[in-house]
């Protein structure tokens, strides 16, 4: 075996959405989600893993050293890896302790998802060198639940599973990269400041004190997978659209149930879902969806997506050409 691995994963983006967990030790949900892994180059985390004789396992998170055994998750990730080592993993690896360097390419914390990534890259390189014999996904789940839908490509879904190992809540992919080529992905960076609560903390605060999320899990999501599924296996896109936004509408909703209130969407989000809203009058041709943070992710057809972007720009016009990526300067800046 190799005493150097490394590897990319891209972001993904949930349209049947996860948010509530039924152990956090393990990370196991309250349901099954489904999402969109987002092939775009921009959007990517690289992970390099090597082994020495240190003292400690150590993580460098966009040049940022620290022990692993200060990070839970990691020391999480790192120990089921080495539990479920074969035994014909080298000793080399099996003794030695591990530098996990780990870059994105995209703000972290703003709601794009880089923990996803991030623990997807992990999961891959871990999980090869160590040989480990558990469904990959796993490790990544153990890291961030939303990161093992980043282990595959296409459209992914997560098994919530039934046992209390969890060892059936596992990522399975649903339809590949190449399923639905005329689908289109636009991401509306808001800001790109760090969300002011977690995806952790403020799943812990719903299931603490949100009725609705217990009416959600109970009578909703069981219809809407099975639809979702469908829309995505027959390229039905009026029906992936309108689960994909009554799915981000319900899960705001949640968050603004719970007590005390988690706000993620700002004005400029909530401009963005009239707009569409608006544009969808006669035929659905774009749907929004918005995680925990104020960004919008658009999914659209080839067909209009010329005419949604000139709709867009005309809307919100680039406020400085040179800066067009994303801007770190303000809640409100809308490129
Ligand atoms: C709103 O996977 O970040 O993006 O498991 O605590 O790390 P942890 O949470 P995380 O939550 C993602 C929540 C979401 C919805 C989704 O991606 O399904």
């Amino acid at each position: 075996l190799p005493l150097k691995v490394s590897a990319i994963a891209p972001v993904n983006i949930a349209v049947i959405k996860y948010w509530g967990k039924r152990s956090e030790e393990l990370n196991l949900p309250l349901n099954s989600s489904i999402s969109v892994t987002l092939h775009i180059d921009d959007l990517c985390t690289k992970t390099e893993v090597t082994f020495s004789d240190g003292e400690d396992d150590i993580i460098c998170l966009n040049g940022i050293e620290e022990s692993v055994s200060k990070n839970p998750r990691l020391k999480r990730c790192l120990k089921i890896v080495r539990e479920h080592s074969k035994k014909f993993c080298s000793k080399e690896v099996k003794s030695k302790k591990c530098k996990i360097v780990s870059t994105n390419n995209f703000p972290t914390g703003a709601g794009l998802a880089s923990s996803a990534s991030g623990y997807a890259c992990l999961a891959k390189c871990l999980g090869t060198v160590y040989d480990a014999y558990i469904d990959h996904s796993i490790i990544a789940r153990l890291g961030s639940g939303s990161a093992c839908r980043s282990m595959y490509g296409g459209f992914v879904k997560w098994e919530k599973g039934e046992l209390s190992d969890g060892t059936d809540s596992i990522a399975v992919q649903v339809a590949s990269e190449n399923h639905w080529n005329s689908l289109r992905v636009l991401i509306l960076v808001v800001s790109s400041q760090e969300k002011s609560i977690s995806s952790t903390e403020g799943m812990r605060r719903s299931v603490r004190s949100s009725p609705f999320l217990q009416y959600r899990v109970e009578q909703c999501l069981d219809e809407r997978l099975k639809l979702m599924e469908e829309a995505i296996q027959s390229q039905n896109f009026e029906s992936f659209a309108e689960i994909t936004m009554k799915e981000s509408n319900q899960l705001h909703a949640v968050c603004q149930d719970t007590y005390p209130p988690i706000i993620y969407m700002n004005s400029i989000s909530h401009e963005i879902v009239q707009l569409i809203t608006a544009y969808n009058d006669q035929k659905i041709k774009v749907a929004y969806t918005f995680d925990a943070g104020p960004n919008a992710v658009l999914f659209t057809l080839e067909e209009y997506y010329d005419e949604l972007l000139a709709t867009l720009l005309n809307y919100f016009p680039p406020t400085n050409s040179n800066n067009s990526n994303n801007s770190n300067n303000s809640n409100n800046s809308n490129n």
